[in-house]
């Protein structure tokens, strides 16, 4: 049985900081895997985190307390009644001081003694003193892995809401193939973030136009621009990630819907108007990010317009502007919207923020081939009434969970 919180994407983590200022209690227990605690120091250090390690008995004949001492630039704590480490940091104060108790690599054994709210090591005891969440990255031979015990125990702590990280399934120390092996060090680092990421936008309801719209010319034809619907999409995947409720307002797109959001499928611009004013009352946060089409023809002809003249007129009318029509009537909204600019671009962007009333704007340089339309990648300056941060190149769905950071950042200070 395999308990897998999130998929993971490691090539992504070196961009994120979303441990930026946590403190991570890392406990490390006795198994093989325990030599890879170096590399989750470091990884979970990159993500900014502050980190501490106890380590259990049997994790100090895999790796010395002093490697672990030297990476993390604090003392390892490995033993329970140590009168001089104690007095340095007491086992209550260090299970205060976490934001996170991650034990990893988890042996059957130390997940035994979890599940059993033990304290006969330092470990245990302080995860029972401890309130901050708990994350356990198993790592065991499989027939342990599999072992209705250890399967039992497993499921106590899931019940206790403990995240389980891995194990990934594998060729093993002891030469078995199978799961057990403890899960990379980057993609528990990347669980770790994504937990305090979930808690971001929480209770909230996000509302996100994506993609282009299509103004009918006639029953095959009709106006549209290149929009992928990319940057929507990613930033519904990041808002369900933040824990919120997500609803995507969705032009044409050959995207899948993020798993978690609602998507609500629209042509025009009419009529992602119209689903956006009925959502606004239950909107807490929302982003403009369609690429709406500024023009539509005056009148669209039922029947499909026959090829004959030479030249033909097109009457063309503004359509409707969704976002400062929602911000207009925005009271407890926070409005988001997007301004892709060739030239200018952070002045036009200021100009926006200002006369379509937004709380803030996410300025692209569209003159850069190698971000925005259609691209996988993006770069942005989120600008707000206070502030600004610029984010270089990196993918749409790590600046979406930037974008989404600040949003949540300056959401609750206008609250
Ligand atoms: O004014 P401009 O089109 O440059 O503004 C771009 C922002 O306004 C984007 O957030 C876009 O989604 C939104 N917009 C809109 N309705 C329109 C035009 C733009 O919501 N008709």
């Amino acid at each position: 049985m395999v308990w897998l919180l999130t998929v993971y994407f490691p090539s992504l983590v070196r961009q994120m900081g979303h441990l930026f200022n946590r403190n991570v209690l890392l406990g490390v227990s006795g198994g093989i895997a325990a030599y890879k605690s170096a590399e989750l120091v470091r990884q979970l250090q990159d993500r900014g985190a502050n980190v501490r390690v106890i380590m259990t008995r049997g994790a100090q004949a895999f790796i010395t307390p002093l490697t672990l001492q030297a990476l993390s630039g604090n003392p390892v704590h490995t033993e329970l009644l140590d009168e001089q480490a104690e007095q340095a940091m007491g086992h209550i104060e260090l299970a205060r001081w976490a934001d996170l108790l991650l034990v990893a690599p988890a042996t059957a054994d130390v997940i035994a003694r979890l599940s059993a709210g033990r304290g006969d090591d330092l470990l245990t005891t302080v995860a029972l003193a401890c309130p901050a969440p708990l994350m356990v990255a198993p790592a065991m031979n499989q027939q342990m892995w599999k072992n209705a015990g250890t399967t039992t125990n497993v499921a106590a702590l899931v019940g206790r809401h403990a995240h389980i990280v891995g194990p990934a399934e594998g060729k093993q120390a002891c030469g078995d193939t199978g799961p057990g092996r403890m899960e990379e060090p980057s993609a528990i680092a990347e669980a770790a973030a994504n937990l305090f990421q979930r808690a971001l936008l929480t209770g909230k309801h996000v509302v996100i136009t994506a993609g282009p719209t299509r103004e009918k010319i006639d029953p095959v034809r009709y106006l549209s621009n290149n929009s992928s619907g990319k940057m929507g999409y990613a930033l519904a995947r990041a808002a369900v990630e933040a824990g919120a409720k997500t609803t995507l307002v969705s032009g044409p797109v050959t995207l899948t819907k993020p798993e978690g959001s609602h998507r609500i499928d629209v042509t025009s611009a009419d009529e992602m108007l119209t689903v956006c004013q009925r959502l606004l009352p239950q909107c807490d946060i929302f982003i403009a990010c369609a690429a709406v089409a500024d023009y539509k023809p005056a009148s669209s002809e039922t029947r499909k317009i026959k090829k004959s003249a030479e030249t033909v007129e097109l009457e063309l009318v503004r359509t409707p502007d969704i976002l400062a029509t929602i911000s207009a009537c925005a009271k407890n909204t926070f409005t988001v919207g997007f301004a892709a600019e060739t030239h200018d671009v952070l002045a036009y962007a200021r100009d926006k923020l200002a006369r379509k009333d937004l709380d803030m704007v996410v300025a692209n340089d569209v003159s850069d081939n190698s971000v925005g339309f259609n691209s996988d990648h993006n770069a942005a300056t989120i600008i707000w009434k206070t502030g600004e941060q610029s984010l270089e190149r990196a993918t749409k769905h790590v600046i979406a969970r930037k974008i989404l950071e600040l949003i949540a950042e300056q959401a609750r200070h206008a609250d």
